[in-house]
């Protein structure tokens, strides 16, 4: 009796807790609980703390707690991740010392498309005549990504000596990945998949549970910033030549956070508290939210940059590739926020019809037509169920064979579509097709490699080809192989996808901040991604960060000094707004002209960068001014910094954050905006040219600057009035010159002056 009835009590306590994991399961989901600073204190407490506050809402179970706990952060910052319910995560959220509790949501790699290897490659980076940039090997570039391939030759360690003392980091070993695969270039490999595997169907396919990357685009990333020379660097004999990364002897500290499906909150928290703790000097993070971005407390990459640059760590970012006004995230005024822009470096195809005319075709195709084809539009294709104009966006099982076996098929590809460009060419050949010409609707331009003959066009030149074969009776196309073409175009151009301005969230500070090449981008690539290639192209601000990273690197080399803003700073305000050719970039499809919506300050300069003149400073303070000045209080900050902050000092307006560019959200009739330059370069003078938005008058006091010794500051204010009233935003922009020297900042102007007039 005695027993059965102990039997009977085990089994309800394993019944108890197999309810309590199911009732995990079903109703909890990991949650980001956001509790500011770390001060210092009990560095591994902060564990204890944790369970104890979990288990205040699991009723008193410690056990409940430590089941529920995911992560804990407590280097760069505080905090934890938990499985929690809604409910308990709303308990959470009120007790004391928490800033922020937010669901684990997942974050997106920057690059344009999942499936499709992108882009070509443009101007590498390249070393910086006149300086030496020796000291690249102390610094340290840490990559948020989705691991790296360290096998690939873009990593060697040859002639690298030994690896900085400051290094604190480690080389986490896992599948296919072991301390060895670290070397004097890879010093340090972790991964992070807690926040992954919370939120995902663990059944889902994982490659490589360690840093390994079976993605291609982390190695693609830190090779682009970092990689070493490689003297036979193609893609299948295209763009082939050598080729490098910006800063080729800097160190990478990789953190894989980036899985098949995306990246968690609850991983990257955990990779930018290593970081800070490991002692990289920059992070290079090509991956974000999707936009409209939410609040910066409620965004893993807005508060570990925070943190980061708080510990001097410059933070790099891609904007995004939503391509649409407003759609810039990675938002936030402490990190250096990137735009795409194209090469002077493009991959063609020529496409020849049977009446003589010949067309030109973005694309990677390695394999040409030796005799012309019918040609005809895959709506004459349409199979089944589908309709003719299903069918013209070459679906899967949309065509019928019988139409299309040996024929060229026009094909189409919707704005905003996540269908793959690759998969259309395996429909078409599928189908029978022997050749696909893929008119873009987004005319996006970007080359992919496809595995039949095929060239994406865009909307006029398809509309050209179909009238061709509307008009004749036997119409016929030839594709040609791929092939690279310089010069061709003027170039930079804005990509078509590359996320644009305003900033939805602060208006008062412009994003993007400047554009590097991000379309067609030839760098490392993991032979265990699709392809098994060494090496690939890409597209996406994915691909333009790295390159700002690596410029980043090289200056921080020659002025180590140098505080993370006045970096971003230099790389502002000596950034272009003319293209190749001394006209104004423009941006892509359509060719209008760039505003600074689209490229920020411009497109980055890599050979002015280290004698910027003057730069606009902001140290971690000036960051608290900031956000006591939009809309936190006085006790969230104090949680955010850790410190006993207070918002005794607020910015008059937004736009007085010393900024390097300056934009106004509403001017009514008059308005002034203050800034400090420091002085970086010799003794000099400095006179202000202003191009002044249209129809505002636009005086900046004192217009002339004396300085006298290096590191001198002065301040200055421009005074907006609006002299022709007309709704909208206005751009202009402010350069202080020496002769020499020039210091450029974008000015934005919102106008809305007739509010008085509007019926409300
Ligand atoms: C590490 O991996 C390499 C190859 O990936 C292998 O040759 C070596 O034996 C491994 N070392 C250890 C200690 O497992
Ligand atoms: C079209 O291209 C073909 C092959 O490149 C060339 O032989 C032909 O002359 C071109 N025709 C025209 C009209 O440019
Ligand atoms: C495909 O086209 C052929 C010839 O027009 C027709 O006989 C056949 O029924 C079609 N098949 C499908 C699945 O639409
Ligand atoms: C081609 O003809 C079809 C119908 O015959 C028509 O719907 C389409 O608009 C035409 N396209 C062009 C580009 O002329
Ligand atoms: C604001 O408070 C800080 C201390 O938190 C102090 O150093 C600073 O001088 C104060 N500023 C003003 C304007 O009172
Ligand atoms: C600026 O605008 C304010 C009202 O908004 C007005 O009182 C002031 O006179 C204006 N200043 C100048 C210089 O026009
Ligand atoms: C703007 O500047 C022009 C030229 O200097 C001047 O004539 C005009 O009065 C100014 N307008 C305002 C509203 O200040």
């Amino acid at each position: 009796m005695a027993s059965i009835l102990r039997t009977w009590v085990v089994f309800s306590l394993f019944l108890g807790v197999f309810l309590a994991e199911i009732g995990i399961c079903i109703s909890a989901k990991v949650h980001i609980v956001y509790m500011g600073s770390a001060t210092g204190e009990d560095p591994d407490g902060g564990l204890n703390r944790h369970h104890q506050m979990l288990a205040a809402v699991h009723g008193g179970s410690i056990e409940k707690a430590q089941v529920s706990h995911v992560y804990s952060y407590r280097h760069g910052f505080r905090g934890f991740a938990a499985k929690l319910s809604e409910d308990q995560a709303s308990q959470i959220a009120k007790m004391p010392g928490v800033i922020s509790v937010f669901p684990n949501a997942k974050r997106r790699l920057h690059t344009t498309h999942s499936w499709d290897f992108m882009g070509l490659a443009g101007d590498e980076a390249t070393e910086i005549p006149g300086y030496s940039t020796s000291s690249q090997v102390d610094l340290i570039v840490g990559f948020i990504d989705t691991g790296i391939w360290p096998e690939s030759p873009s990593f060697s360690d040859t002639d690298m000596p030994p690896v900085p003392a400051r290094w604190k980091g480690k080389c986490q070993s896992g599948e296919g990945f072991n301390s060895s695969s670290c070397n004097r270039k890879v010093i340090g490999a972790r991964y992070y998949m807690s926040g992954y595997e919370a939120e995902e169907d663990s059944t889902s396919a994982v490659s490589f549970r360690s840093p390994r990357d079976s993605s291609g685009h982390g190695s693609h990333t830190a090779s682009i910033a970092a990689g070493r020379y490689v003297a036979n660097m193609n893609y299948e004999g295209l763009a082939a030549g050598g080729a490098r990364g910006g800063a080729p002897m800097a160190r990478i500290a990789v953190y894989k956070t980036c899985w098949d499906s995306g990246c968690y909150d609850a991983d990257l928290l955990a990779a930018f508290d290593d970081a800070i703790k490991d002692g990289v000097h920059i992070l290079s993070v090509s991956l974000g939210p999707a936009a409209p971005q939410g609040d910066y407390f409620d965004d893993a990459i807005s508060i570990g940059s925070f943190h980061a640059v708080n510990h001097g760590i410059l933070v790099v970012s891609s904007v995004g590739n939503e391509g649409f006004k407003g759609s810039a995230t990675n938002l936030a005024p402490w990190m250096i926020t990137v735009a795409a822009s194209s090469t002077d470096r493009e991959f063609t195809s020529d496409i020849v019809m049977g009446d003589g005319t010949n067309f030109t075709g973005v694309s990677l195709s390695l394999t040409g037509m030796d005799a012309s084809a019918r040609i005809i539009s895959a709506s004459e294709a349409y199979a089944g169920y589908f309709t003719p104009y299903q069918s013209s966006y070459c679906l899967d099982n949309s065509l019928n064979g019988t139409k299309a076996i040996g024929k060229i098929l026009v094909c189409r590809h919707a704005e905003g579509s996540t269908e793959s460009k690759l998969a259309k060419a395996e429909i078409v050949k599928k189908a029978g097709g022997v050749g696909m010409i893929l008119i873009d609707e987004a005319d996006k331009d970007v080359a992919v490699p496809f595995k039949i003959p095929s060239a994406i066009v865009g909307t006029v030149t398809g509309d050209n080809i179909l009238s061709y074969i509307n008009h004749t009776s036997n119409p016929t196309s030839k594709i040609l192989r791929a092939k690279t073409v310089l010069g061709s175009r003027p170039a930079p151009r804005v990509a078509a996808f590359s996320s644009k301005g305003p900033n939805s969230l602060t208006p008062e500070i412009l994003k993007p901040d400047v554009t590097a090449p991000g379309l067609n981008i030839l760098a490392a690539w993991s032979p265990a991604a699709v392809g098994n290639m060494q090496f690939n192209i890409l597209s996406g601000t994915s691909m333009a960060c790295p390159h700002i990273t690596g410029i980043a690197t090289l200056i921080k080399a020659v002025h180590p000094s140098w505080s993370p803003s006045a970096i971003k700073s230099a790389i502002m305000t000596t950034a272009t707004i003319l293209n190749k050719k001394h006209r104004p970039i423009t941006v892509d499809p359509d060719r209008r002209r760039a505003s600074a919506f689209d490229y920020g300050s411009g497109f980055v300069n890599p050979r002015r960068v280290l004698d910027p003149g003057l730069i606009y400073d902001l140290q971690p303070e000036d960051y608290k001014t900031y956000l006591c000045s939009i809309h936190y209080d006085e006790k969230s900050i104090r949680l955010i910094t850790g410190d006993r902050s207070t918002c005794n000092e607020t910015l008059p307006t937004v736009s007085d954050l010393n900024y390097p560019s300056i934009t106004v959200a509403n001017l009514k009739d008059n308005f002034s905006v203050k800034r400090t330059v420091t002085n970086v370069g010799k003794p000099s003078i400095y006179q202000a040219i202003v191009s002044a938005p249209r129809g505002i008058n636009v005086t900046v006091v004192p217009n002339q600057l004396i300085f006298n010794s290096y590191g001198q500051k002065m301040n200055f204010a421009v005074h907006f009035q609006v002299a022709a009233p007309k709704n909208g935003y206005g751009f202009g922009f402010l350069c202080w010159k020496n002769g020499k020297t020039q210091v450029t900042s974008p000015l934005v102007v919102h106008v809305r002056s007739s509010d008085k007039g509007l019926m409300r």
